[in-house]
C-alpha cells in the first residue's frame, strides 16, 4: 500500500508514519513543509515538498478577505482554509505517484478532520487517542518527536495565522503564557511610537503596501512582520467545533487582522446601506462553511461569485496607524466612492434638499404612528 500523509513533522503525523507501516503495511509517502531527514526517520519513504504557499493566499486567504469571513465573530479562519488546499495537493500528489490513500494527523476530535475528509477521500481509523499516548508510541519506535509531555500545545502555522490548542489553555479560565506567542510580541513591549501603513485594494484584493505591489505571500509575510513587532493579532476565544464540544483556541494572525480592517474599512466608502448589510450576513453562512470543511461545496463557491461581484468597486487605498496591539483606521481613499462632500458635508449643499427630508420622515415613521395610534384606541376600550 501506498498513503500520501499531510506530513508536518508534529507530533502526530511523526507518529502516523510507523503506525501505518505497522498496521497496515503501509510505504507512506509523505508531503509538505517536512524536513527529508526526519519524515525519513519516521520510516517514510519518500518527502514530497510542494510550495503551496502563493496558491494558498491567492486562492484561499484572498477570497475569505474578500467575503470577510469571520467565524464566531473572532477566528479569522486560519487552518479552516489551509485545509483545503492542502487536501487538493495531496490528492493530486496521489494520482501521481499511484497511491491508494491518502491520511492526516488529526486528532479527530475536530474540524480539521472534517475539512481534509470532506475534501479528500480515504480516512483510517486509528487508536491512539491523546497526545501522551502518541509521545509513548513515538517513544516505542523511535521516532523523533518535537514535543515533549512538558510542552504540549497543538499549534498549526500557515502564512495566514498561527494557532495555540491543548495544555493550560484548555481550560478557559486560563490566561495564556506570555511565551507561548510566536507570530506577535506582547502588545505592551511594542514600540512606544505609532507606525503608519498603506494597504492598496484592488476589487477586494489587497495588491501593495506604502505604493509597493507585492505578491499574495510576499505580502502577508510582510504585514506579519509588520504587525507582529506591534502586538497585532491576538485573539484567545471559546468556539463551537463542528462536532459539537466548545473548544479554547488562541490565534495570532497580525497580517491578517491588519487586512481585515482595511478591506471592512474601504468597503464603508464603496458599499451602500443594503449591500453592506447583506453581504455581512452572508459572510456568516461563508464562515460557517470554510470552517465546517465545505470549501469545495457549490454553495460557497456560488457566494464566492456573489462576493467577487458585489466588491468589484472595493478599490482604493486605507492609511492604518498600528500602535501597541491596535489596528486604528487614519484614512480612506476610492476612486468609486459613494461618499460625496457636496451631499454630507455640514456646510451647505446643492444636491440635498432639507426641505424633502420632511416628507421622507413623515412616511418613514408612518408605521409607528399608525401603530400609536392602535395604542391608544386599545387603551379607550
Ligand atoms: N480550532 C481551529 C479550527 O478548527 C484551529 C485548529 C487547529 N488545528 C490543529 N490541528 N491544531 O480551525
Ligand atoms: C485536530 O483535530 O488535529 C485538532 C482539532 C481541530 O481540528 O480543531
Amino acid at each position: 500500500n501506498k498513503v500520501v500523509l499531510a506530513y508536518s513533522g508534529g507530533l502526530d503525523t511523526s507518529v502516523i508514519v510507523p503506525w501505518l507501516r505497522e498496521n497496515y503495511g503501509c510505504e507512506g509517502i509523505s508531503e509538505l513543509e517536512g524536513l527529508e531527514a526526519k519524515a525519513k526517520a519516521s520510516g517514510a519513504c519518500q518527502l514530497v515538498v510542494k510550495d503551496l504557499t502563493e496558491e494558498f493566499v491567492k486562492d484561499y486567504v484572498y477570497p475569505c478577505l474578500r467575503a470577510g469571513a469571520v467565524y464566531e465573530r473572532k477566528y479569522l479562519l486560519g487552518t479552516s482554509m489551509a485545509r483545503p488546499v492542502i487536501a487538493k495537493a495531496m490528492v493530486d500528489v496521489a494520482k501521481d505517484v499511484g497511491a491508494d490513500a491518502v491520511a492526516h494527523g488529526c486528532t479527530g476530535k475536530g474540524n480539521d478532520q472534517a475539512c481534509f475528509k470532506i475534501a479528500s477521500s480515504t480516512m483510517w481509523e486509528w487508536d491512539i487517542t491523546g497526545r501522551e499516548d502518541a509521545i509513548e508510541y513515538a517513544k516505542k519506535h523511535n521516532v523523533p518527536v518535537p514535543v515533549t509531555k512538558k510542552s504540549i500545545y497543538s499549534r498549526d502555522r500557515n502564512l495566514w495565522h498561527l494557532s495555540h490548542e491543548g495544555d493550560i489553555l484548555e481550560d478557559p479560565a486560563n490566561e495564556p503564557n506570555k511565551d507561548m506567542y510566536m507570530m506577535s510580541v506582547d502588545p505592551e513591549d511594542a514600540p512606544d511610537k505609532p507606525e503608519y501603513l498603506e494597504i492598496g485594494i484592488v476589487s477586494g484584493i489587497p495588491v501593495s503596501i506604502n505604493g509597493k505591489e507585492l505578491s499574495p505571500a510576499s505580502l502577508l509575510s510582510e504585514l506579519n512582520d509588520i504587525g507582529g513587532r506591534h502586538g497585532i493579532g491576538r485573539i484567545d476565544m471559546v468556539e463551537n467545533r463542528l462536532v459539537g464540544m466548545k473548544s479554547r483556541g488562541v490565534y495570532e494572525t497580525p497580517g491578517g487582522t491588519i487586512l481585515a480592517a482595511a478591506c471592512r474599512e474601504l468597503e464603508s466608502l464603496t458599499l451602500d446601506r443594503e449591500a453592506i448589510q447583506f453581504k455581512d450576513t452572508m459572510a456568516l453562512k461563508y464562515a460557517e462553511l470554510v470552517y465546517a470543511g465545505r470549501w469545495f461545496d457549490p454553495l460557497r463557491e456560488s457566494m464566492d461569485a456573489f462576493m467577487e461581484n458585489i466588491t468589484k468597486t472595493t478599490t482604493g487605498s486605507v492609511r492604518l496607524k498600528l500602535y501597541k496591539g491596535s489596528v486604528i483606521v487614519a484614512s480612506r481613499k476610492s476612486p468609486y466612492s459613494l461618499y460625496r462632500e457636496d451631499i454630507s458635508s455640514f456646510e451647505s449643499g446643492q444636491i440635498y434638499d432639507q426641505a424633502d427630508a420632511a416628507g421622507f420622515i413623515k412616511l418613514y415613521g408612518l408605521p409607528m404612528r399608525v401603530r400609536a395610534m392602535l395604542e391608544k384606541d386599545l387603551g379607550k376600550k
